[in-house]
């Protein structure tokens, strides 16, 4: 049982998770690394947790499988007894890029299927856990956070299906805020920018341009940290009246400009 506050972050073992899960044990959370693939990374996650004092567990799970989801959350029963806040973080670019007059309906169901189906029911579970866990501890605190993108709001034809996950992943929030806020639970989006990770690795050069152009007000490439501090804010419990808020993570992108 855990005596520390109690966090899942879902594909935490590089990039924007990772910056997140560090984060989140500066702030005193124990954590659920949730990884895909690579138990490598996970572990050299988890010795980076381990050095910050709190209690660290990886565990292999793919959240676009429902099996894999209640995996995921009795590993956590198992050895924490209790969850505070889930971040659903994992996500996953289409394979390749495509125009939306042919990207194909197999991408779109990858695409779809991670970044949110998987998301969609893995809050349903944790939500009922949550609320379970409220019944017996009514001064403790639950919170979920979605990790979304730009995309949610920005039209990029050539990666039509990812677009249209994220913006379904902003609905989503609203309906979870919406509907969680009788039990105190707090739900939010994070909207990252253009951040250094494995995923924008591939189109580095074009955006080392975007930026050095103009393309944000904030003259530089966003950092795994960047996401990690605006996550540790919620978890720390600053935003607690502004259920379903939207955070752009983005160095200003979102901003009109004339
Ligand atoms: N990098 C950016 O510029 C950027 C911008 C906006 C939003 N995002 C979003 O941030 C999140 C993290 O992205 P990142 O840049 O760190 O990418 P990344 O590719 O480095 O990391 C994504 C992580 O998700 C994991 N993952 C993929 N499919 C999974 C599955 N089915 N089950 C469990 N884990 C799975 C991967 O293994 C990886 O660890 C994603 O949701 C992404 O859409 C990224």
């Amino acid at each position: 049982m855990s005596k520390n506050k109690v966090t899942i972050v879902t594909g935490a073992s590089r990039g924007i998770g990772k910056g997140i899960a560090v984060s989140l044990a500066q702030v005193g959370y124990d954590l659920i690394i949730n990884y895909y693939s690579n138990n490598t990374s996970a572990l050299e996650t988890k010795n980076r947790i381990d050095a910050l004092g709190v209690r660290c567990h990886i565990v292999q799970a793919d959240i676009s499988i429902p099996e894999d989801r209640v995996k995921l959350i009795e590993f956590t029963k198992e050895k924490f007894g209790s969850c505070n806040l889930l971040v659903n973080n994992a996500g996953v670019a289409p394979s390749k890029r495509s125009d939306i007059l042919e990207a194909t309906e197999e991408s779109f169901e990858r695409v779809m299927n991670v970044n949110l189906k998987g998301p969609y029911f893995l809050t349903q579970l944790i939500a009922n856990w949550m609320i379970e866990q409220k019944k017996e501890a009514a001064e403790d605190n639950f919170r979920i956070v979605n990790i979304s993108s730009i995309s949610a709001y920005t039209s990029s034809p050539g990666r039509g299906e990812y677009c249209v996950s994220k913006a379904g992943m902003s609905m989503m929030t609203k309906l979870y805020a919406d509907r969680l806020a009788e039990y105190g639970i707090g739900v939010y989006e994070i909207r990252p920018g253009i951040i250094e990770t494995d995923m924008t690795g591939a189109v580095k050069a074009k955006y080392d341009k975007l930026i050095a152009d103009g393309l944000t007000p904030i003259k530089r490439w966003g950092k795994p940290a960047d996401v990690g501090q605006a996550v540790a804010a919620i978890a720390d419990g600053r935003l607690d009246f502004s259920t379903g808020q939207v955070i752009d993570v983005d160095g200003g992108f979102h901003l009109h400009r004339l």
